[in-house]
């Protein structure tokens, strides 16, 4: 039997999303009962290789892989009812039977066809100032949520003519064809589909907050997935280059109807560079060929959308900065193996802007796309050995330790678990680590059995 968490743990983006969550969360998984997401939606593409074999999770949470943990989609995520019956059919399809430990909110927001509609208007209507959405219609359901015409999975229950939830969806459709061009939408049509996707979805739905509430009265242990990073976060992020939700720790209360003091540890990940998809300024960006050398090492193409990643080097600005606003007691560090042919590596540890050094980013992005990254140079490992597939911190040469070290100390945060490749099993949980306390009953499976 896998042990049991203690402690129940928040993971968390430090970066401009894609950090990496997808396999940590997979990998802590077993020890817990419930893993809970508690923001976003199908824009998030959580990859996870188990014994060679790939799978992305776009809005059911990472841990629905192990058999004996129940995953809840929270009242703070946006779900398109199509996007969520595709990855289920998917997991089954693999040998992955979501039946009863998969939960939805009934009062998360759903996407409809015309959230879609709306978001690529936007962005054309934009232009050269465009965000560059995932085109999934995310932030016209959460404009929804916030402006109060949206329409809650909870609702769905109720797809009378003439009744709240037909009126509602009259009303958006109505609105949708006077801002988009071409052909218009028909609302019936729209309201038929919703009853279609009740009659499936019923079976799911739930007062998660309830359920997480009465888990953790249990002390049965839930790990808060988050999506998207700290930097994409529409509050502290680099706005208006964000997503639409909170992906910063204060998300996961309100995401998912819990307290804050259930979350007793929160764990940032962070790659061992940095990379950015969409627009939006991204100080310690490389060019190319540069860039195209760690895109192509750290296959950095998309999980939901394929596009390139931009690719640049660790910004422990920005790091820190969301250490601070997150309360990260402990960071897990990916991808440090796709540094294994560099010489010569580079930490940005200030920017300076207008003449002055900061040492966190500035809230205005004029002020952020003027500041100039100031960086340390430290040597690679090139010449003096690999760390891809390392298990054991010994095994890592000491350039790549002292790189792991220097990024603790600009960062703030202890560095508890560090991913050398994409399988499960190329981890190095550090036990000897100030977060060994809640991680020590999660080392991954292979470790465990040692
Ligand atoms: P939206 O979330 O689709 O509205 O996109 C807003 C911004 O967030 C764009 O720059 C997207 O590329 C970015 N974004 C959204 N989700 C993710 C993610 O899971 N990983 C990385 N970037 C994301």
């Amino acid at each position: 039997m896998p042990p049991t968490a203690t402690d129940n743990l928040a993971v968390l983006g430090a970066q401009w999303g894609d950090e990496g969550k997808g396999k940590i969360v997979d990998l802590l998984s077993p020890a817990f009962a419930v893993v809970a997401r508690s923001q976003g939606g199908h824009n998030a593409g959580h990859t996870v290789i188990v014994d060679g074999d790939e799978f992305i999770l776009h809005l059911i949470p990472s841990g629905i892989l192990h058999p004996g943990v129940t995953c809840v989609i929270g009242n703070g995520v946006v779900v398109d009812p199509a996007a969520l019956f595709a990855e289920i059919d998917q997991l089954q399809s693999r040998g992955i039977d979501t039946g009863g430990r998969l939960l939805v909110s009934s009062r998360a927001h759903v996407i409809l066809p015309y959230h879609r509609d709306l978001e690529a208007a936007s962005e054309d209507r934009l232009g050269a100032q465009r965000i560059g959405t995932t085109s999934r219609g995310i932030g016209p359901s959460y404009e929804h949520k916030a402006a109060r015409c949206g329409v809650r999975i909870g609702d769905l229950a109720d797809a009378r003519p003439g009744g709240r939830l037909a009126a509602q969806i009259e009303s958006n459709v109505t609105a949708r064809n006077r801002a988009v061009t071409g052909p218009a939408l028909d609302w019936r049509q729209v309201l038929e589909e919703a009853a279609r996707v009740w009659e499936r979805l019923q079976p799911m739905v739930a007062d998660t907050s309830r359920y997480l509430n009465d888990a953790l009265d249990a002390r049965r242990p839930v790990l808060f997935e988050g999506a998207q990073g700290t930097m994409l976060d529409i509050d502290h992020g680099t706005y208006p280059y964000v997503t639409s939700s909170n992906a910063t720790i204060g998300g996961v209360c309100t995401g998912l109807g819990v307290g804050p003091r259930v979350i007793d540890g929160v764990l940032g990940i962070v790659k061992a560079y940095t990379t950015r998809v969409g627009e939006g300024p991204f100080p310690t960006e490389l060019d190319e060929p540069q860039a195209e050398r760690l895109r192509a090492w750290g296959r950095e193409y998309g999980a939901s959308t394929g596009r390139p990643r931009r690719c640049g080097w660790f910004d422990a600005v920005g790091v820190r900065y969301a250490v601070r606003v997150n309360g990260m007691t402990a960071l897990a560090m990916t991808k440090l193996d796709v540094l294994d042919n560099l010489d010569e590596l580079r930490i940005c540890t200030g920017y300076r802007c207008g003449g002055e050094m900061l040492t966190d980013p500035p809230a205005t992005i004029g002020e952020l796309a003027s500041c100039e990254p100031v960086y340390e140079t430290m040597p690679g490992w090139s010449g003096s050995g690999r760390t891809a597939g390392a298990r054991d911190e010994r095994d890592l040469p000491a350039a790549a330790r002292a790189y792991l070290e220097r990024l603790e100390e600009l960062s703030g945060a202890p560095v508890a678990i560090i991913s050398t490749g994409s399988d499960r099993g190329d981890t190095i949980v550090r036990r000897d680590s100030p977060a060994a306390r809640w991680l020590g009953s999660c080392a991954p499976a292979d470790e465990r059995d040692r």
